[in-house]
This record gives C-alpha cells, sequence and structure tokens, in this order.
C-alpha cells in the first residue's frame, strides 16, 4: 500500500487550486526526496513537474516512482533560474526546501517562482520560523542565517545555510500577492528519541 502523504499542509493548498478556474498544471520548486509531495497533484489530475537541484534527492524520486509507476516529470534544476517563460503555470510550490539557502538566493527564488506564476495563479511557500532551534553546531552569520558545517547537503557544492524567519518577516515576498492564507505551525515531534521542535509560516497566495 502506498504511504500516506507526508506534507499534509500542501493538502490545504491543494483544496485552494482545485477551487481556481485557471489550468491544472503545477511545478514543485525542491521537489525531490524519498516521498514527493508532486504525486498529491498527479493523482488529483494536474499535469506536474518539478525541479530539484540535487542528483542524490532525484534518486530517490525516481525509485518511488519506479516502485508506485508514476510519471511526475521532475528533473535537476535551481529554483533560483526556473528554465520556464513568464507565467507557465497556474500554481506554483516550494515545501521545506527554500529555508536551503541565504535570505538573498530566498529573495531570487520568490521572484522566480512570481516569474513563472500566473496572474490570478497560486503559489504555496513554507518558511523556518525563528522559534526553531537551528542545527547543532551551526553557526549564526547573518541575523537568522546559519552555516551547517559539517552536514552534506544533499551533494550538492554550495553553502550549507539554514535561513530562519521571523513571524512577518516573509511578508516582504508578497507584495504583488494576495495573501489568501498565513499559518504558523509549531510541531514537537520524538525523532530517535529525542524530543524535536520544528516551527514553521506557511503562505498561499494568489499573484496579482
Ligand atoms: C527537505 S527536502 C524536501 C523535499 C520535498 N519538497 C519534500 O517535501 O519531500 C529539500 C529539497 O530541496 C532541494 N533544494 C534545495 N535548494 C534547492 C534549489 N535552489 N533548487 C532546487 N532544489 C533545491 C534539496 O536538494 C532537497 O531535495
Amino acid at each position: 500500500m502506498r504511504k500516506v502523504i507526508r506534507a499534509t499542509p500542501l493538502c490545504k493548498f491543494l483544496r485552494y487550486c482545485n477551487d481556481s478556474p485557471l489550468d491544472k498544471t503545477v511545478l514543485d520548486c525542491g521537489a525531490g526526496g524519498d516521498d514527493p509531495p508532486l504525486r498529491l497533484f498527479l493523482e488529483s489530475g494536474y499535469k506536474t513537474v518539478g525541479i530539484e537541484i540535487s542528483e542524490v534527492s532525484l534518486n530517490e524520486t525516481r525509485k518511488f516512482c519506479k516502485e508506485f509507476g508514476l510519471r511526475l516529470n521532475m528533473f535537476k534544476g535551481d529554483m533560483r533560474k526556473l528554465p520556464f517563460k513568464n507565467e507557465t503555470f497556474s500554481f506554483v510550490y516550494t515545501y521545506n526546501s527554500i529555508h536551503m539557502m541565504s535570505k538573498k538566493n530566498v529573495a531570487v527564488a520568490m521572484s522566480e517562482i512570481k516569474r513563472v506564476l500566473k496572474t490570478n495563479g497560486l503559489c504555496f511557500v513554507n518558511f523556518v520560523s525563528a522559534d526553531e532551534p537551528p542545527h547543532a553546531g551551526a553557526v549564526e552569520i547573518n541575523k537568522g542565517e546559519f552555516l551547517k558545517k559539517d552536514i552534506p547537503w544533499h551533494g550538492v557544492k554550495c553553502p550549507n545555510i539554514d535561513s530562519y524567519f521571523e513571524d512577518d518577516a516573509p511578508d516582504v515576498y508578497f507584495s504583488n500577492f494576495k495573501v489568501v492564507h498565513k499559518e504558523k505551525r509549531i510541531i514537537e515531534r520524538i525523532i530517535e528519541g529525542k524530543k524535536v521542535l520544528q516551527a514553521y509560516i506557511d503562505y498561499i497566495a494568489k499573484k496579482k
């Protein structure tokens, strides 16, 4: 039996997308891994495209797709330079991925997401909240930017930075959007016997 989807906040996004009159085209930025959330959209009848920077994550997805006979249409790419024309997709999201870069690069990725999204299209982006403790041993190099020294970054050679945001700080990325849903999630989980706190700020926004 196939696993129940892990990325449950995207179910909320899917409901907004289903209510939109735009055609069912969706892009996932940072789409790889062993449980690709893009399958939620494929199984709901969407034309899916995913881009992923890491070959390791892509291979995990290929394995998953082979096992379950899925065609997600995922390929190698960087959300900071999306290889698509302006206004290509009705829906664009990035889930648990955009925090894996400096704030300068987050701004670049956000402007790319806006560019490839159609007018009246919807995007979902989640940011990691400053309430979440940084990785052990990470060093703050700028406010809310932590350099992780010894953790491999999915096989990709680039600065190993995580960005954390105060509650309203990401509002700045949505100046040409109408934010239709904003939600802060605080999660306490036990991972390998240890209590772990995770905190996210989710946005669903419509491009004006
Ligand atoms: C924590 S994983 C989440 C994967 C997937 N979204 C999920 O929810 O299962 C983050 C993914 O984002 C990818 N990623 C990070 N920066 C990226 C970038 N600039 N462009 C594309 N993918 C990126 C990483 O390689 C990694 O596979």
